[in-house]
């Protein structure tokens, strides 16, 4: 096989198969590892492997084939992790390697993103620097559109996207980026420019710039590495043959030919034709699907060709779904509108159909064959009365691309000898319409929760039906047609009582039972009847234009509006400007790029699972429980025992010291006691090692486990409630006399508030590598986590060993966000054991899936709440309660609801509160610390009753949040004083800055027009703490050696993880030590340098290590002052040269004792936090009443930073944490089963932001202030931002409560989060969702 990987040597399978160490290489095996063999990757690091489903684009690379009938080179970017090796014989591969390298010369994409800090982890960075490289070989100017849309398929949970796209739209031929250039001002900045800009700025001190455009190495395409030229030999080689690749189990076959083709499919008839593999490799690898023979016809020329008639277009099978919009969009331009309904359909969805990588990998063939039930095209070509061109030996036959085709009938059906050779998509006419519809949870590259195709053909010259076709996509087990609902109107007039009898016929005959898989049954039906209204109204509009039709009266009062904007990003942040009499040399406050950003965005940065492999390394695959209480009977490990490659099964009886530690379980325990049932699906019942990944992930299905149900099976807050089944103690805080307070109020509400949890989705899932040495029981573990600490400890307790023995490493993780605290201490603990049983290294790297399941995340809330307030807003008592769902273990739930309860109040003060929390004891997996620790949740309840208040009082939201905000120095709930003048300065900057009132009152005059599409605005205000209310918790401890030629070695107790820890730590050296940051260099974290580390949270990673850092490079300075006194002019080099010679120590511990915290529960008072962080933000949403989609349309972020060390840094963290609390807010769902089984695994079922959702418009601004308590008055910022995403949240309810009061109902209704699609729709209720309540069909 000839597959050229660019500055890699060409490569041949043999050579894989000698990575694979004899194991023998399938040739289903993907090009991103699907086994985690590293070696498979060649070597290379720089592909990223998190998901495996093609589903987050972190092991983007360009794929370029020659095609030698048009003579050009295709590029096209491709998720490595679902490309067979084998399919790629005779293509160029170019990884984030071929693009550049710091041992060569970086790439202009490499150095932008970084220098732009598009960069944060690093994990997803390889990825985004392939689908813009890609992009740019293709179209070196790109548009800021194409921009966004090569970015769609590519997940980041760092950054929140603005500085990528920023770094992408440095290549637009208008730079649109707003940012200073080169010596020239900012437009924002110009005061004669502000009538063109959102809004006036006018802080004198204030900066726009992160970084200078005017040091970034130009772009020449010309320099690109050429195609390699034997591939186009080879491509253009006269004499091709068939190519077989045979593996143990399976063979591969590339036909030379079409004619080879039919007689391969004649052999083979049930091999699958492999093309994009989006659909054969999900079910391979997810649905353990087998197939001994694989044809992949991928570049047969007799595929590929577009040829137009006067009546239709027919398209060969094997273009991209890419190249398929490229053939649509030239035909548009050539055909009259009328001829070109059909296509215009389909390249609407075509454009958030997947990715940009699935759809230059998936196939028009393959699409129409595999027929998922979610398909957006197919629906589409059948109301479109395409068809399909089928040949095999037999010859050539067409069938329809019909409903009886889509609904699998099998006499409509391929014979098992045929292929697909093209689809014919006929022109639409002048009187027909159609038209495809579809709503996601996430804008693009999502599955459709309902999407429709949908086509009406009228008499000539009439409004009569004359023909009309309705096919419905994600609403039963294939895609379904309404043919009967469509049948009963035939004849009928296109007016409002045919739309009524319709949507009744509808959902009469489209049945979705309740049990329906994917859930969400009322607001599917809703949809179906909600989206047929939206194809009336359109085809309605069009009609108008051409004949007098009824007029619109009951079911139309408005047209349905514009489609929802697009997305055109627009950013602008503003930072301080740095004193300008402080030294050059001294970077404290600059933006200076992550330490490791070349690194990440060329790969270079090493990543647990980039490490080699290790002699006699062994891959661990874990055994899940399935039931959610259970005593274990059995477990049978002989199967699996007795697969090739299998090593050990490990289980609880193999742990040498604490199974238990502290509460959590390593391996469940097959005997019933207190702690050691079954009590969650997805705990760990035991580990299989293995020689391969693969091999262990085999056994580990073979393994059988005998359960016995054990009562009461608790899920939900409510079942524990019921049950009286807590995790820990209550927590309160109280102040007056609530209860007094209830007497003498005007009004009294009460209501319940429902948060959901969320998934963390780092892109590194956790991965741990154990190393067992050969003397003194010693241990060297490598892995991700957030506190070094906890996991020596937790090893050590499996292991009954010393801690001293235990030696971890951590240099830095794919994102953490909470979720690699104390997760990765048991994980390690399980590992270890693995480790100590077999005498071997053990890797363990959890699967997407895996880690979803097994580590849970941010715990759902219900909050109830009691508020006592008066007619003029001002609210006088409130009493809370929060109940969080802590899943079967402690784990930090205790902590979280401190957390909660003591940050319960936010921005407001309330003279007679109560607030009261409890974590409950659920069987589902244990749920952890994440961002924001408790605050995004509880905070929502604070928002929902102050909203609540405000319509009881007709006061707008921001009215009464004003009216009842801190106003000056004052104590909190729980007794510690504080001054709110930044939470002030930053709630009023945001209002005036966004021009929230000016802009309330257009999206009210906006609203008035439009029944179906309503804009909200929100505020909210932010008092948020930094730091832990136990001293101990806070401190911290560093380790700074100069060796003799100047350059400085620090370590800290604390762990990088994308938050530019290590970047803020030079910062501070090179301040301290007054020598460059060039000389300064941060390794990594481990237990052996700095001892005992607390872990990496609470945002004060930077306060805490920074003054230990600070700390040790005085004490060092102090040793030195004599040197440089005795030698003023030397060099630093000299000085440390002499300081050796006068045997002055050159390496010291610095410490920082923390900041002096105090919490007494008992009494519910202390100083609980060193310090707080204030901001506010403003978001502006619309929404789809009749869909429930909504679109970002600006954001404003104001945030207290008091003096930043890095506003670069700073920025991102504050964007970041903004746009994960936007998904944990709105998009992002996990499901469960009443059986506590998680559904939502993977990216496929759980959406996190991409680039499409961040607003539209978005502006930061750090607020200035002081904080002497922290280094250089900085504040954490780390974890701030998360809760700012709120105002989405809330913006929407604004939407939404303007939509209900124009249908009559004032009534305030119930807050919950997350906002989703369906709780959108169903709130807004109509004449739909009325008929759907109505009309409830029991199945035929
Ligand atoms: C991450 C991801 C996101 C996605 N998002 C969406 C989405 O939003 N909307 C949507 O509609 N779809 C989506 N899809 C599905 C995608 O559109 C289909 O998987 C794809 O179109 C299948 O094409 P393929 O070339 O990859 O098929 P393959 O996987 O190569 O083949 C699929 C099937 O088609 C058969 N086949 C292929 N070509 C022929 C032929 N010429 N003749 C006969 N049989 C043939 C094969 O035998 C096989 O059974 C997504 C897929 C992924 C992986
Ligand atoms: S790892 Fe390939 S797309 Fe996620
Ligand atoms: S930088 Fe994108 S995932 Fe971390």
């Amino acid at each position: 096989m000839r597959l050229c990987l660019k500055k890699a040597s060409l490569t041949c399978l043999s050579g894989l198969r000698r990575g694979n160490r004899g194991s023998g290489v399938p040739p289903t095996l993907n090009l991103c590892r699907e086994s985690q063999l590293p070696t498979l990757r060649f070597h290379l690091t720089g592909t990223k492997y998190s998901c495996g489903s093609g589903g987050c684009g972190a092991c983007t690379v360009m794929v370029s084939r020659y095609d030698p009938k048009t003579k050009k080179i295709h590029h096209y970017p491709v998720t490595a992790c679902l490309v067979p090796i084998c399919s790629l014989h005779g293509a160029a591969v170019t990884t984030v390697e071929g693009v550049g390298s710091i041992k060569t010369r970086i790439h202009p994409v490499q150095e932008r993103l970084a220098k732009c800090h598009g960069t944060q982890c690093g994990f997803c960075s390889p990825g985004m620097v392939m689908s813009i490289y890609t992009l740019l070989r293709n179209h070196p100017e790109p548009t800021p559109e194409q921009i966004t849309e090569a970015l769609g398929g590519n997940l980041c949970r760092c950054t929140g996207y603005r500085p990528i796209v920023e770094s992408g739209k440095t290549f637009c031929a208008e730079s649109t980026v707003c940012q200073m250039k080169g010596s020239g001002k900012c437009c924002m900045d110009q005061e004669e420019n502000i009538s063109e800009v959102p809004f006036v700025f006018c802080f004198v001190e204030m900066c726009t710039k992160l970084y200078n455009e005017d040091e970034f190495q130009p772009f020449d395409p010309t320099q690109e590495p050429i195609f390699p030229p034997e591939l186009i030999r080879m491509a253009e080689d006269p004499n091709k043959r068939r190519l077989t690749f045979r593996g143990k189990r399976t063979t591969w076959i590339t036909p030379v030919n079409l004619n080879d083709l039919l007689e391969l499919k004649t052999s083979f008839p049930e091999a699958p034709i492999i093309m994009g593999n989006t659909a054969v490799g999900p079910s391979i690898k997810f649905r353990d699907e087998f197939h001994p023979v694989f044809i992949s016809p991928l570049g047969l020329q007799e595929l590929y060709f577009v040829d137009s008639t006067d009546d239709g277009v027919t398209i060969g099978a094997g273009y991209s779904l890419a190249q398929l919009n490229d053939a649509l969009h030239f035909i548009v331009s050539e055909q009259p509108k009328e001829k070109t309904k059909t296509y215009h359909a389909l390249l609407k969805h075509l454009r958030t159909l997947a990715g940009a990588q699935i759809r230059n990998m998936a196939t028009l063939g393959g699409h129409v064959v595999s027929r998922p039930n979610y398909s957006d095209l197919n629906p589409i070509l059948a109301a479109g009365n395409a068809t399909i061109n089928l040949i095999s030996k037999e010859g050539k036959r067409q069938i329809p691309l019909d409903g009886r085709f889509l609904e699998k009938s099998p006499e409509a059906n391929l014979k098992s000898e045929e292929t697909v050779l093209s689809v014919y998509i006929p022109h639409s006419t002048q009187w027909h319409f159609v038209s495809g519809l579809r709503i996601a949870q996430r804008q693009e590259n999502a599955f459709a929760i309902v999407n429709a195709g949908m086509s009406v053909k009228f008499e000539d010259g009439t409004d009569t039906i004359k023909e009309l076709q309705m096919f419905y996509g994600s609403v039963g087990p294939t895609v379904v047609s309404a043919s009967k609902t469509c049948q009963q109107l035939i004849g009928r007039k296109w007016n409002d009582q045919m739309l009524s009898d319709a949507c009744r016929l509808v959902l009469d005959e489209i049945y979705i039972p309740p049990d329906a898989e994917g859930g969400m049954v009322e607001y599917r039906r809703t949809l179906i009847i909600s989206l047929l209204f939206k194809f009336y109204l359109k085809v309605r509009r069009g009609l108008n234009k051409m004949v007098r039709t009824t007029s619109l009266g009951l079911w139309a009062p408005w047209p349905p509006g514009h489609e929802m904007p697009g997305n055109k990003i627009t950013c602008f942040v503003r930072e301080q400007c740095v004193d300008p009499h402080q030294p050059p040399q001294d970077p404290v406050g600059h933006p200076v790029m992550h330490q490791s950003a070349i690194k990440h965005t060329t790969g270079e940065a090493v990543f647990v699972d980039d490490m080699p492999p290790i002699s006699q390394e062994l891959f661990l695959a874990v055994v899940t429980s399935t039931r959610a209480h259970a005593k274990i009977i059995l477990i049978d490990t002989s199967a699996a025992l007795a697969l090739p490659g299998v090593v050990d099964v490990i289980t609880a009886e193999d742990v040498p010291g604490d199974n238990s530690y502290q509460g959590e379980i390593f391996y469940a325990q097959n005997e019933v006691c207190d702690l050691c049932a079954v009590i969650c699906v997805g705990q760990i019942v035991c580990t299989v090692a293995a020689d391969t990944y693969a091999h262990a992930k085999e056994a580990a299905k073979k393994v059988r486990i005998v359960y016995e149900d054990l009562e009461p099976r608790i899920i939900t807050i409510e079942q524990a409630l019921e049950h009286n089944s807590f995790l820990s103690a209550e927590k309160k805080i109280e102040q007056g006399d609530v209860e007094q307070a209830f007497k003498y109020v005007d009004q009294i509400i009460e209501g319940k508030v429902h948060v959901e949890g969320q998934e963390h989705f780092y892109m590194e899932t956790q991965t741990i590598l154990a190393i067992p040495q050969e003397e003194d029981k010693e241990m060297v573990c490598t892995y991700v986590t957030l506190g070094t600490y906890l996991f020596q400890e937790y090893v050590a307790a499996a292991l009954n060993i010393p801690r001293n023995r235990i030696a971890c490493h951590t240099k830095r993780a794919g994102g953490a966000f909470g979720g690699k605290v104390s997760k990765p201490a048991l994980l390690g603990a399980v590992s270890a054991v693995a480790a100590k049983k077999t005498g071997r290294p053990i890797r363990f790297i959890l699967e997407r899936g895996d880690d979803m399941l097994i580590t849970a995340g941010r715990h759902p809330l219900l909050g109830k709440y009691k508020i006592g307030f008066m007619n003029n807003g001002v609210i006088k008592a409130a009493d809370i309660e929060y109940y969080i769902n802590g899943g079967c273990s402690p784990d930090e739930s205790e902590l979280v609801m401190e957390f909660m309860v003591l940050r319960s109040e936010n921005a407001y003060y309330i003279p007679n509160f109560r607030c009261r929390g409890r974590p409950c004891k659920t069987n589902l997996p244990s749920n952890t610390a994440f961002r924001g620790f408790g605050f995004p949740q509880g905070i929502v309840v604070g928002e929902a009753y102050i909203t609540a208040v405000a319509s009881q009082c007709d006061l707008t939201p921001e009215q009464v949040k004003e009216i009842n905000m801190y106003k000056r120095t004052s104590r909190t709930a729980h007794k510690q004083t504080f001054n709110p003048e930044p939470l002030r300065r930053c709630w009023k900057e945001c209002l005036e800055k966004s021009s929230f009132s000016a802009r309330k009152l257009a999206a009210e005059e906006f609203n008035k027009k439009n029944y179906w599409k309503k804009r909200g605005l929100a505020a909210v205000p932010m008092k948020f703490t930094v730091g832990m209310p136990t001293a101990f918790y806070n401190q911290a401890a560093a380790l700074v050696h100069i060796y003799l030629d100047g350059s400085v070695l620090v370590s800290h107790s604390g762990c990088e993880l994308g938050q530019g820890l290590h970047t803020k730590m030079i910062q501070v050296a090179s301040r301290e030590l007054n020598i460059p940051e060039s000389y300064i260099h941060l390794s990594e974290t481990n237990t052996t340098t700095v001892s005992n580390a607390t872990f990496t949270a609470g945002s004060m990673g930077a306060d805490i290590n920074g003054k230990a850092v600070q700390n040790a490079c005085q004490i060092l300075k102090a040793r030195l002052e004599p040197v440089i006194r005795k030698n003023p002019r030397g060099t630093w080099e000299v000085w440390i040269s002499e300081a050796y010679k006068e045997s002055i120590s050159l390496s010291t511990t610095g410490y920082f004792k923390g900041y002096q915290t105090n919490m007494d529960w008992k009494k519910g008072e202390g100083n609980a936090f060193p310090y707080f962080v204030y901001g506010a933000s403003c978001s502006e949403v619309e929404v789809d009443c009749l869909t429930g989609a909504h679109k970002l349309l600006r954001t404003d972020i104001f945030m207290d930073a008091a003096f930043s060390i890095n506003p670069a840094v700073d920025i991102g963290q504050i964007e970041g944490a903004f746009v994960q609390g936007m998904g944990f807010y709105t998009i992002e769902e996990l499901k469960y089963s009443p059986e506590g089984v998680l559904y939502s695994r993977g990216p496929d079922d759980y959406k996190i932001p991409t680039v499409t959702e961040i607003p539209e418009e978005f502006n930061v601004t750090l607020v200035h202030s002081q904080n002497p308590i922290a280094i250089y008055s900085s504040k954490g910022l780390g974890e701030a931002g998360m809760f700012l995403g709120s105002s989405v949240l809330f913006a929407i309810y604004d939407a939404m409560a303007a939509a209900r009061r124009e249908r009559g109902l004032t009534k305030t209704f119930t807050l919950s989060s997350p906002a989703t699609p369906e709780l959108i729709r169903m709130t807004c209720v109509d004449q739909f969702t009325d008929m759907v309540r109505l009309v409830r069909r029991a199945p035929c």
